[in-house]
């Protein structure tokens, strides 16, 4: 009888716990709440090139040389990927922010390529 009641509990509390770990925001939610996080994605060379030209020599120069903008060309032995991606997410000073116009997957994309220039 007791036997009985035992594996009762412990069924009911593996229950709970599976029932825990979907419902409880995980701790990568509530990073990205104070703080953008980079999202995990595979450096595409080209991608990232496209979408500098497209969106961000008008200030940095079609080499990254500077313009507007600081020059870019060095950037990764200043930054990392992750400081890029929060720059380019949030902007900062003179810099737009890129949150509604480049989807965290392309901004995180850039970040990574940049962040290979030292
Ligand atoms: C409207 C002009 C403009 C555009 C467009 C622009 N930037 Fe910038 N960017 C700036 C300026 C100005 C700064 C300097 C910000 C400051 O005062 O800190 C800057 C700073 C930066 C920095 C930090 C440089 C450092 O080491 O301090 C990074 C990285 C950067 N930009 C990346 C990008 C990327 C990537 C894009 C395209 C997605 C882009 N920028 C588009 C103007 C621009």
């Amino acid at each position: 009888m007791q036997k009985w009641i035992m594996s009762g509990l412990f069924f009911a509390a593996c229950a709970f716990a599976v029932i825990l770990m979907f419902t409880l925001p995980g701790k990568e939610q509530v990073a990205e709440q104070n703080n953008p996080t980079l999202p995990v994605v595979q450096l595409d060379t080209a991608k990232a090139e496209a979408t500098v030209k497209a969106n961000c020599i008008t200030c940095h120069g079609d080499q990254l040389q500077g313009g507007i903008g600081p020059s870019l060309q060095n950037e990764g032995s200043g930054n990392d990927a992750e400081g890029i991606f929060s720059i380019v997410t949030k902007g900062r000073g003179q810099m737009p922010s890129f949150k509604d116009k480049l989807a965290p997957e392309e901004i995180a994309n850039v970040a990574m390529w940049l962040s290979e220039k030292k």
